[in-house]
Formats: C-alpha cells, sequence, structure tokens
C-alpha cells in the first residue's frame, strides 16, 4: 500500500467535498495507517496551518457523521506546498519523499497535459500512481494525446482514471445482481429484452460550477463517462474474473459494439435541452443562462438523452437510451431494464401483462421487479411490484476508489483505451450539436425535462 498521497488543486471543491471525506472514512473504517502523508498542493499562497484549518472546516461540512477521531487524523497527517502545477521545479519539490507517491491530479482536464508533462519532467519516485477525473481529454485527439503523455509517466496499471461511479457499490450491483443469479443471464439479452433506460435525472441545479459545466455540458459531464460506464455493466460479457483486465476488456467490448450514429440518426434519436427559470421544490432557479459565469451564447446543454444500440450476438435490436438532467423535479437515478411482452396469454384472462421491468435504483439504493400476477378477482391480471431496500455501503465511492489508488488494483478505474473508445461513441454527437443539427429544448426548472417525443420504441 502507497503510505503518500498528493493532491495537485488540493485547495478546491473536489478535495473539500469528496477525497478529505473519502480519507476520513478509509481512517475510520481502518484502512489508513498512522505512517499515511498527505500533502496538499495548489496555487493559493497558504502554508501547512491554514491548510488544515480549511480541511477540518470542509470535514465538519462534509463528513460531520464519521467519528471526529477520524477526521483529526487525516487533518494531522496533512501538510501544504504552494506550487505552480507546469513548473517541474516545484512539482519535484512537492513529490519528492521516501517510497512511491499517488500522485491525484484535482484540477481542470485542460491543465492536465501541462501537470503530466511537469511530473515527467520532476520525475515520479518508482512504483509511483497517477490519479485524474474525468474528463480524459476534451476530444478524442486530446485524450490521445494525454494518453501519451501518460504512457511516457508510469505504466498503464498506474494510471487511474476515475469514475467515481464505478466505485458505487449500488452501480456494482448491476453487474453483481445480473451475473449472480441464475434466472437473470438467461433472458439477458434481446431476445428477451427490448429497452433499456440508463437514468440520472437530478434535482441538483448548476450549484457554482459555471466555470467548469459550462464548457462541458450534460454529454460530456455526464453521458460519455458515467452513463457509458453503466452501459458497459448492464451490457458486457461475463467476465472470467473481476480483475482490471478481464473487467476492462469486456467493458472495452462493449464501446466497441456501439453503433456508429450517423447524422440522421443523431437528429432522430438524440436530445438537447437547458432549463428555465423554475421551482425546484421549495427553491427558486434561475434559468440556466441567467447564472453566474454562463455564456448563453454556447448553448451548453444541462439534459441529454441519447439512444444507442449494440452491434453484436448478444444485443440486435435493443436500444440502450441514456438521460441525465439537472434541474429536474425530482432525482431519478436508476437503471431500468424492460423485457418484452409475453409471446401468448391464454385466452380468458382480462387485464394486461405488462412487460416486465427490473430497475437498479442507484441512489438511494434498491432494487424493485415489476410483475404481473391475478388481483382479487378470478383470471384478472394486475401489476405486482417486489422491491428489496439495500444497506448503505461501508465505504462512499471516493473512499473506495482512494482505497484502490493507494492498494493499486485499477480495476475500477478507467484504462485509456476505453476513454479514448468513449469519446469514439460521442464525438458525432457533439460535432452534430455544434453544427445544430439538433435544436437546443426548454424546459422549467423543477420539470421533468423537455416534453416527451413520440418514439420508436423497442422492436418487439
Ligand atoms: C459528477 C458530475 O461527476 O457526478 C456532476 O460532474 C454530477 O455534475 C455528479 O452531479 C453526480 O454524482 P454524485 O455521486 O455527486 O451524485
Amino acid at each position: 500500500m502507497i503510505e503518500r498521497l498528493v493532491i495537485f488543486g488540493a485547495t478546491g471543491d473536489l478535495t473539500g467535498r469528496y477525497l478529505l471525506p473519502g480519507l476520513a472514512a478509509l481512517r475510520a473504517a481502518g484502512h489508513l495507517r498512522d505512517g499515511f502523508q498527505l500533502t496538499g498542493a495548489s496555487r493559493e499562497d497558504w502554508d501547512s496551518d491554514e491548510f488544515r484549518r480549511w480541511a477540518t472546516a470542509q470535514l465538519g461540512r462534509h463528513a460531520a457523521g464519521l467519528p471526529a477521531s477520524a477526521r483529526k487524523a487525516v487533518v494531522s497527517s496533512s501538510g501544504y506546498r504552494q506550487v505552480d502545477v507546469s513548473d517541474p521545479a516545484g512539482v519535484a519539490a512537492v513529490v519528492a519523499g521516501d517510497g512511491p507517491v499517488a500522485a491525484y491530479l484535482a484540477l481542470p482536464p485542460k491543465v492536465f497535459p501541462a501537470a503530466v508533462s511537469a511530473l515527467h519532467e520532476a520525475g515520479l519516485p518508482s512504483g509511483s500512481r497517477i490519479v485524474l477525473e474525468k474528463p480524459f481529454g476534451e476530444d478524442l485527439a486530446s485524450a490521445m494525446t494525454l494518453n501519451r503523455l501518460l504512457a511516457d509517466l508510469v505504466p498503464e496499471q498506474a494510471v487511474f482514471r476515475v469514475d467515481h461511479f464505478l466505485a458505487m457499490t449500488t452501480v456494482q450491483n448491476v453487474l453483481g445482481t445480473r451475473l449472480a443469479n441464475r434466472m437473470l443471464e438467461p433472458v439477458w439479452n434481446a431476445a428477451h429484452i427490448a429497452e433499456v433506460d440508463i437514468v440520472w435525472d437530478e434535482s441538483l441545479a448548476l450549484e457554482g460550477r459555471a466555470g467548469y459545466y459550462d464548457g462541458a455540458g450534460a454529454l460530456k459531464d455526464m453521458l460519455q463517462n458515467h452513463l457509458l460506464q453503466l452501459l458497459c455493466l448492464v451490457a458486457m460479457e461475463p467476465p472470467i474474473s473481476l480483475s482490471e483486465r478481464d473487467l476492462r476488456d469486456r467493458k472495452l467490448d462493449v464501446l466497441r459494439s456501439v453503433r456508429p450514429l450517423t447524422e440522421a440518426d443523431i437528429v432522430r434519436r438524440t436530445r438537447r435541452a437547458r432549463y428555465t427559470a423554475g421551482r425546484v421544490g421549495d427553491r427558486d432557479v434561475p434559468a440556466y443562462t441567467a447564472e453566474e459565469g454562463v455564456d448563453p451564447a454556447r448553448h451548453t446543454e444541462t439534459f441529454a438523452e441519447v439512444e444507442l444500440e449494440l452491434d453484436n450476438w448478444r444485443w440486435p435490436g435493443t436500444i440502450f437510451r441514456l438521460r441525465t438532467g439537472k434541474a429536474l423535479r425530482r432525482d431519478r437515478k436508476e437503471v431500468a431494464v424492460r423485457f418484452r411482452h409475453v409471446p401468448h396469454l391464454p385466452l380468458g384472462h382480462s387485464g394486461e401483462a405488462l412487460p416486465n421491468v427490473l430497475r437498479f435504483g442507484l441512489d438511494p439504493e434498491n432494487l424493485a421487479l415489476d410483475l404481473t400476477g391475478i388481483g382479487v378477482h378470478a383470471h384478472t391480471l394486475v401489476p405486482l411490484r417486489l422491491t428489496a431496500q439495500i444497506d448503505p455501503p461501508e465505504l462512499p465511492a471516493y473512499g473506495r476508489l482512494l482505497l484502490d489508488v493507494l492498494d493499486g488494483n485499477a480495476a475500477l478505474s478507467i484504462r485509456g483505451d476505453e476513454a479514448e473508445e468513449a469519446w469514439r461513441v460521442l464525438i458525432p454527437v457533439l460535432s452534430a450539436w455544434s453544427k445544430d443539427l439538433v435544436p437546443i429544448e426548454e424546459y422549467p426548472a423543477g420539470s421533468d425535462g423537455p416534453q416527451p417525443r413520440q418514439r420508436d420504441g423497442g422492436k418487439e
């Protein structure tokens, strides 16, 4: 286990909201030893005391449920260095020390190439690891350039391209439930499954993130990474093991099998929209274009929907619909697998045999299976729902992924070729949208999103 973690960009939101609480959760669960050292590094002219004060406040805010002793231990293991991440000499001073280091780039993606080059020039201690947050590059070409720079720095197994969804036990449950139940895998194919909806609807709006989000939009922020990863878990062939190679090879197969979208497909099968002013719960939300830091001329979408099909033996004709949006009426975060209609219902039944739907609730975690049975009247079909609540995970997603980084287990991070393939899938959409082939729609904040369109539906 690596015992030194350096966070570049340590005074930002990611560190305060997720990384420090993740470390405190690891400490509380006994995964961090006393010798663990955290170095925060950033442009701010702070000293270690100031960083510790800030870290204490962040942990108080975002990890109040964890024992005070664990929070304190993380703070007292920490120090701070002011640094320009593109300056090799400064970076060298930050990573210097005994033994390998895990270098977490909690930085805007634009800065990655300069930071990785500086680390390369500075020289990392042998056995070190590097951690990056999505988006990995801003398009296919920049993702490939970044991958080449990373390959010069450390071996691929030492690169942790973080997708925190993969570290959520709820997300892992999609594959776990699928493969651990004899009754599911035999029907897990296009002969039985018509449609899969992969949905991450959030009631949260921009939350002051215009600086990043307005340059990204829903497609790059969520769909290109988190939702495509969910698609991989739903659609992959069963891996031999959960080792990094088996798991990532099988996910890559899914991405490679996504049917390329033509411009005509994109017009018909994708949507983009942004929210106008409205009320979400008891909050007034301004129009996206009126949010501070947003440039309305960019036409950044806060809602994106894309329908995909897979060209392989398992999934011919099944529709995979990926959808995400912000400032929506309610949180709906789930994978809903809709089966085809039964081929025949004995005459004499009344009512309808609706298609079975298996729902993986991702946040909060639950499972639901929609079936049809007989109600109070003889031979009369009624919908039934079986549900199960699942206990919250032992570790939050960022705790899990930090543990994997320190332990050197890359199975739940994105491999370089997966990152590139994910761009291949969605670059045609970004380019068609930038040509305005798909008009940007609007929806009031607090609504269910843009009005539904007439759909083709799954081929039954
Ligand atoms: C992040 C996106 O990666 O995932 C956010 O940048 C989104 O826009 C978030 O809100 C959703 O995940 P979580 O775990 O924060 O609910």
